[in-house]
């Protein structure tokens, strides 16, 4: 039996393959724990889609050199994109590293420890045979707390030109709408209140077949009733091409599905678009915002952006500039563009935006969201907000945190024993606000917490 210490760097596909992961070494009779100093086995389990995390991690593994080189028991392992696209090479290049797992064969993980007693051992690619815990899982730990995820689609089945995840995590498939329903359940049995479906481009579930994101919403809202305990519907990741007017109207009528849509558009210029190979113009894509905003009208939209692709000129930068000041995102997260092996970009294209015009570009869409951010922040205050409660904010200990269905945080004062707990259905009533934060506190009148 070890103790072991997964250490996640990386998206929520990542958390949740750490969970189950953990899951899987558990049923083998380890042991997982939280600190990695009271571990006798630590694994970094890393994304690959940009270097950032995978800088992270081999310094971290090079920090624990040391303690490998000086306790015959300790053990390195790696998992995760990184893992799955470097992880051989990294067997060969770094002594102190004794396993690697790929995405698809992390629930192999006990076998490759046992493995690793014996030799640096390494497993990628395909799995052999349908794992039990991807492919019929029984979530027990997997939930922090009042949050779950359920990933309903794994693998990618688009081909942009600058992303890893197809080549790391393989083609696309769909899971069976009724194990998504198991898990949903299970989670909710565990104490989860609310559960976030994932997929790498969650819209494109079942497609050509006959199960859609809508109809598995709806499906779902019938089937696993509030007083189960799921109180929020959540699903990421939304491709602006396969989104539709059905799922925003089923967004728009589940009382529990939240309204707030992930929709990266990467770039405001054609050009730019074309050549990241999106399969959306601006115009579309301004289309599919209007859409959504007509048919889900009190529903959120957050997106992605990527600066600095190549060739990306002045004027194609500010194309997406003029898109984030329009579009009036509730947040965007922005990203310099690094070319990652196996994509397209980094075969056929040449990274020719400099690095300080990366970063200027990347502040300048930051300032703009920034200030869309706070215009309508300040919209807000004076209204009413029902949030779910988190618990302690980890910045101040004497708030509460909580989050609306739009994805918006908001903070309250720690309600000492007031009977609101994590997990309750909140209503706020919103007093100030910062660019990324509501402060509100409890509502008067009305029943505040909730817990249906
Ligand atoms: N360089 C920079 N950002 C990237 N992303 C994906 N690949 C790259 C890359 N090569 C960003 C995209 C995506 C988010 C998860 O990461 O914006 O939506
Ligand atoms: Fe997630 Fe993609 Fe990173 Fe993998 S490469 S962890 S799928 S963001």
């Amino acid at each position: 039996m070890r103790k072991i210490c997964i250490v996640t760097f990386g998206c929520q596909m990542n958390k949740l393959d750490s969970e189950l992961a953990a899951e899987a070494l558990q049923d083998a009779g380890h042991l997982v724990v939280a600190d990695e100093s009271a571990a006798d086995t630590v694994i970094f389990n890393t994304c690959a889609v940009r270097d950032h995390a995978e800088q992270r991690a081999l310094s971290r593994l090079a920090q624990l050199r040391t303690r490998r080189e000086a306790d015959d028991g300790f053990r390195l392992g790696l998992m995760g994109c990184f893992a799955e696209r470097e992880g051989e090479a990294l067997l060969e290049r770094l002594p102190y590293l004794d396993f690697a797992v790929g995405t698809r064969q992390f629930m192999r993980l006990p076998d490759v420890l046992a493995q690793a007693e014996r030799g640096r051992c390494g497993r990628f690619g395909e799995a052999d045979a349908p794992s039990p815990g991807i492919d019929g899982a029984h979530p027990r730990s997997r939930h922090s707390g009042i949050h779950g995820y359920v990933s309903i689609m794994r693998g990618c089945a688009n081909r942009c030109a600058y992303c890893a995840v197809p080549g790391v995590r393989g083609g696309e498939t769909c899971r069976p709408a009724a194990e998504a329903v198991r898990e949903v359940r299970a989670l909710a049995a565990a104490g989860a209140r609310e559960v976030t479906l994932l997929g790498q481009n969650i819209d494109a579930y079942g497609k050509g077949g006959e199960w859609n994101l809508a109809r598995l919403l709806r499906h779902i809202e019938e089937t696993v009733p509030p007083d189960a305990g799921i109180a929020r519907i959540r699903f990421v990741t939304s491709h602006p091409r396969d989104i539709t007017r059905e799922l925003a109207a089923t967004v728009a009528a589940l009382p529990r599905v939240c309204g707030h849509f992930h929709m990266p558009a990467q770039s405001g210029s054609d050009r730019v678009l074309r050549a990241m190979r999106r399969g959306y113009s601006r115009a579309e894509y301004e289309e599919k915002l209007a859409m959504i905003r007509d048919v889900a009208p009190t529903a959120t939209v957050a997106s992605d952006f990527i600066v600095g692709f190549p060739g990306e000129t002045d004027g194609d930068f500010l194309a997406t500039l003029d898109l984030v000041e329009k579009a009036r995102f509730q947040n965007s997260y922005i990203f310099k563009y690094s070319p990652r092996p196996g994509t397209l970009a980094a075969r056929d294209l040449e990274d020719d935006v400099p690095g300080p015009e990366k970063r200027r570009r990347n502040l300048a869409l930051l300032e703009a969201q920034n200030a869309v951010n706070r215009e309508r922040a300040a919209e807000l205050v004076g209204s009413r907000q029902t949030i779910l409660v988190e618990g302690v904010s980890a910045r101040d200990y004497s708030r509460w945190t909580g989050r609306t269905a739009e994805n918006l945080i908001c903070v309250f004062p720690a309600p000492g024993n007031g009977g609101i707990k994590a997990g309750d259905l909140l209503d706020l009533d919103i007093y100030s606000a910062t660019p990324l934060t509501l402060f509100g506190r409890p509502g008067r009148g009305a029943a505040s917490a909730r817990c249906g």
